[in-house]
């Protein structure tokens, strides 16, 4: 690099500083909308190896990234995660390595991940009732999860944050007794509005759709919600209820579009530059690695990517979905 402080900069002068590494497209979940029941995942040659995903990571750094998520599928089912973990953040010039996980193998491994220098963990929970929740995940154990959130929470990770997908008629009455468990623990907690992504055969999406206003007009019943000033530069709105130090984040890509402030992309497991969410526009690392890339020509690859990134996605609940990627393949 010729520029002593790279910055990677897109055709609508966005700058791109966060970067969601998929590790696997493999989880012991199946939730209701994140997969069908039936999945296929990836034959091993299709998906980079452990150094390749962390030679990604380490370009992206260099060319200023400073924040990295590592999501799935479910990461923790990905094995020597961890030593992936340790060899990016020991990378010089990130300041955060974050964690999407679905919480089941957390007992296990949130000791290892906290030491091999992991920020923040994000935990998925959709339901506090054990029956639901096997219902929502398919194969989930909700004591399971619980007891990986406690052992998260003895770890101590910078912060620890809940996400939960609210669908009508599923767990939308379980929006205030979500929220209570996170004040009572010190999580914050973000409710997310499904997105239409892969074709799932569960619900009809458009039936389930429960916006977020709808959400904190529930909160609303019961609690005083201030916006707070927190700006995440992505797709949450941040609030606060009156008395509680938590943090309550809404991530709306129905209702509320967020596409100019967007400072991330991502990497499927792969190896497809996704520049969108709700976009295909992609760029093959996996093929400029396997042709045998240097550093220097990753580098240049994912700087001539950015003019790929679109200038925002249309989510649209009535038509099939446009992307037909489930979302254990885009990383969550
Ligand atoms: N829409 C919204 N959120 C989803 N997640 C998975 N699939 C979808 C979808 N179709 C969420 C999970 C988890 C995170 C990784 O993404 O609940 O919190
Ligand atoms: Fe697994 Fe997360 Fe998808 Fe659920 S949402 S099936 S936990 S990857």
């Amino acid at each position: 690099m010729t520029n002593s402080t790279p910055h990677l900069i897109d055709r609508f002068g966005r700058r791109v500083d966060y970067v969601r590494l998929s590790v696997t497209d493999r989880c012991d979940f199946r939730c209701v909308y994140c997969m069908a029941e039936d999945m296929e995942f990836l034959p091993r040659k299709e998906i980079l190896s452990l150094e390749e995903i962390g030679r990604i990571a380490q370009a992206f750094i260099r060319l200023g990234v400073s924040k990295i998520r590592l999501t799935g599928g479910e990461p923790l089912v990905r094995k020597n995660v961890v030593a992936l973990a340790s060899a990016i953040s020991a990378t010089p010039g990130l300041s955060e390595l974050n964690i999407t996980s679905n919480g089941s193998q957390l007992r296990k491994q949130a000791s290892a991940l906290r030491k091999a220098g992991v920020t923040r963990l994000n935990i998925s929970l959709d339901s506090l009732q054990p029956e639901r929740f096997t219902s929502i995940t398919r194969t989930g154990k909700l004591d399971q999860v619980l007891d990986g959130i406690n052992a998260a929470r003895e770890v101590g990770f910078d912060r620890i944050k809940i996400n939960a997908v609210i669908l009508n008629g599923r767990n939308e009455d379980e929006v205030l007794d979500l929220l209570q468990f996170c004040m009572e623990r010190n999580l914050d907690i973000s409710y997310i509005e499904e997105m239409p992504l892969g074709l799932i055969d569960d619900h009809d999406r458009a039936v389930t759709y429960c916006s977020s206003d709808e959400v904190r007009r529930i909160i609303g019943q019961r609690y005083q919600l201030l916006n707070s000033a927190v700006s995440s530069a992505g797709p949450s709105d941040y609030y606060h209820v009156h008395g509680s130090p938590i943090r309550v984040g809404f991530i709306s890509p129905h209702s509320h579009n967020f596409c100019h402030l967007c400072n991330r992309v991502r990497v499927t497991v792969e190896g497809r530059l996704l520049l969108c969410l709700g976009n295909e526009h992609s760029m093959d690392l996996r093929a400029v690695l396997r042709s045998g890339a240097s550093d220097d020509e990753l580098e240049q690859a994912i700087i001539s990517a950015m003019d790929l990134k679109p200038e925002r996605h249309h989510f649209n609940l009535h038509d099939e979905p446009q992307i037909v990627r489930f979302m254990n393949m885009t990383g969550g």
